[in-house]
């Protein structure tokens, strides 16, 4: 596949703050009792269909994916940026964590029991999107389960996706119905969603969705 120009962009950006970036969100679900209690929940879902490995998908510096493996997953991170994969490997030498882009996983159909992708579609331009919704429902195992962290609009905004000023690269603010209906027409069933207010030095609206691949195609 010919990588677009905007994923090296995104690359470069991780790669250059990177160090920084993983002493700010070591962990960015340990925020939020919401978000905790979120992936405490995904991950025994995960665990109670008993369908395989999850992917921790732009895992940037591996905070996340050590708190899944924590809650008994066996769980791996991928990322596009050398550094962030760098750093999680520094420091959780246990786990596993591949270079990689969502828009072409390298990873087998039907292979996962759990993708979490936390903050991570933020950077893709949405019309790209559906790429990696169909590449999340590939790899899925029937019965697997989906979760996703990002930055939300209000419920008034007429716009599916609003670019913001992001610190680090290009990002969008997704609403939450446009990343149900993308989950969707990959062919998931949607589980849960929710919207949680900005926290102390938090501009955005956050959007949570928890999703499933049914079992029977
Ligand atoms: C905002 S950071 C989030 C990192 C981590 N998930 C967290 O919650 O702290 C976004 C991460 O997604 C990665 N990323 C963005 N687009 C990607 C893509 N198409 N494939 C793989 N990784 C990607 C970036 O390199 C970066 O590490």
């Amino acid at each position: 596949m010919i990588e677009p120009s905007y994923l090296d962009t995104t690359r470069s950006a991780y790669d250059a703050v990177a160090t920084l970036y993983a002493e700010l969100f070591r962990d960015s679900t340990d925020g939020h009792p919401l978000d905790r209690a979120l992936v405490t929940a995904f991950a025994e879902l995960v665990r109670a269909a008993d369908g395989g490995p999850v992917a921790d998908l732009g895992c940037g510096p591996g905070g996340v994916t050590a708190r899944l493996a924590g809650l008994g997953l066996t769980a791996f991170g991928v990322d596009a940026s050398p550094a962030m994969i760098e750093l999680a490997r520094e420091a959780y030498p246990q786990l596993r964590f591949d270079e990689g882009s969502m828009l072409a996983l390298d990873i087998e159909d039907a292979a996962l029991g759990g993708v979490l992708s936390w903050y991570s579609i933020i950077h893709t331009p949405p019309e790209e999107l559906p790429v990696i919704f169909e590449e999340f429902a590939r790899v899925l195992a029937p019965g697997g389960h989906l979760l996703l962290g990002f930055f939300t609009t209000d419920g008034d905004s007429p716009h599916p996706a609003e670019p913001f000023d992001h610190k680090v690269s290009l990002a969008y603010r997704l609403s939450i119905d446009h990343v149900a209906d993308l989950a969707r027409k990959a062919g998931l069933v949607e589980l849960a969603r929710l919207r949680r207010e900005p926290g102390e030095n938090e501009r955005f609206l956050h959007g949570r969705l928890l999703a499933r691949k049914p079992t029977e195609p």
